[in-house]
């Protein structure tokens, strides 16, 4: 209605809302290596273009007279009320999209004024301690990625743990870049170039690492870090991993059932679906169709999040409808960071929340709940 009746008025939204229209204006804003690396993905980029039109094969059997004039969002995540059922999907590095280099505060600060839950992820431009200031009082989850030192591991957790981030969220499927043409092509890997490295610089582990004389140097400081990134983690290690925190720890990557079970077998608290955006591994299956294995597995012990091609609230509403607790958003905020800092990343999350609101309205379904139960059926399967 904001919209509507603003454009009665003469005004119109200052960023685009369908989200090709988005990526336009996203692409026109940022020099073609950072369109590159955000945008990009494994190989011929067929299993990134197969996330997105997945969705556009499953549709929603409409309820009438229901009256859903009022709406509830909100789900439970470890017993946090989240007001919204999206969250921001960790996106390292995000800060070459920003016009000021700060993306993750881009990002943290449109969380604090939408509610709307940030994955703050390890490879950021600012540390996590300020991107966890920025959150405010909307809850942040902190993403790991687990460096080969232990110790460092030890302390970016208890860090996260300190600046109040309420789980953890180790990505499982990125030990190794993925093969990704597009970067390969120019030698574009902006971490290599120190860029996002925060977390690291202000670590006590990996300061103590370093000779005292290259602390400042940006050379070894890339070097030492590529030296530690990037742990290939087994089932062996996730004792260890649990042994770190008391937070709820969230396996980000898991798209097997039986990796599901396991890990719920092994005191995992939440599993998180995601194929990395089509990123990593090309060639693989839509993460959506991935989704209702793992969510059948899960049987509802733990919470089940997910990612990887979600464009706009239908999307959202679809995810929902097979079971997952929450839905991440990755690329579109990232072209929100790019065509408005802050304001663009709350256009985008507001644009999604206010169509999945209007679909669960004029669907009959009120609340998360009821989405839950609708039918959800192949398009085609009622012809
Ligand atoms: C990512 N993603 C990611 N995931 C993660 O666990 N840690 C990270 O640092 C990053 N970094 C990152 C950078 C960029 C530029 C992108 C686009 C993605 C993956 C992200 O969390 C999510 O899985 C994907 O973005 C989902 O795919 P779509 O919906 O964005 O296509």
């Amino acid at each position: 209605n904001e919209i509507y009746f603003g454009g009665l008025r003469g005004s119109v939204p200052p960023y685009p809302v369908a989200f090709a229209a988005l990526e336009l204006t996203a692409e026109a804003a940022l020099p073609t290596s950072v369109w590159s690396y955000v945008a990009g993905g494994a190989g011929d980029e067929r299993t990134q273009r197969a996330n997105v039109e997945a969705f556009a094969r499953w549709g929603i059997v409409p309820r009438m007279l229901v009256g859903a004039t009022e709406r509830d969002l909100s789900v439970d995540l470890f017993g946090i009320q989240l007001p919204s059922p999206i969250f921001l999907a960790p996106v390292g590095v995000v800060g070459i999209a920003a016009q000021d280099g700060h993306g993750d505060l881009a990002a943290a600060r449109a969380s604090a004024a939408t509610g709307v839950t940030m994955i703050a992820s390890t490879l950021s431009e600012d540390p996590l301690e300020a991107v966890g200031d920025a959150l405010g009082e909307t809850p942040g989850l902190f993403q790991l990625y687990t460096p080969k030192d232990r110790d460092l591991a030890a302390s970016l957790v208890s860090r996260a743990e300190a600046a109040g981030y309420k789980a953890i969220v180790v990505t499982l499927d990125t030990w190794m870049t993925g093969w990704r043409p597009r970067d390969l092509t120019t030698a574009n890997f902006p971490q290599l170039r120190g860029a996002a490295l925060a977390n690291y610089v202000t670590d006590p582990v990996f300061r103590a690492a370093l000779p005292e004389s290259s602390r400042n140097d940006p050379r070894a400081i890339v070097e030492q870090w590529a030296s530690v990134f990037g742990n290939p983690l087994t089932w062996a290690d996730l004792p260890w991993l649990r042994s770190l925190t008391t937070l709820p720890i969230i396996l980000k990557g898991i798209c097997a059932a039986d990796d599901a079970r396991r890990a719920i077998d092994v005191g995992i608290d939440g599993i998180y679906v995601s194929n990395h955006g089509g990123r990593q591994a090309n060639g693989g299956l839509p993460a959506l169709d991935m989704l209702p294995d793992v969510v059948a597995a899960v049987a509802g012990c733990v919470p089940v999040l997910f990612d990887s091609g979600v464009r706009s609230g239908s999307d959202v509403v679809i995810a929902l409808a097979m079971g997952a607790t929450a839905v991440g958003i990755g690329r579109p905020y990232v072209y929100g960071v790019a065509v408005g800092g802050t304001a663009g990343v709350i256009h985008v999350l507001r644009s999604i929340l206010a169509e999945a609101d209007l679909l669960m309205g004029v669907n009959g379904l009120p609340t998360i709940a009821s989405l839950r139960t609708a039918d959800l059926r192949r398009v085609g399967a009622l012809s």
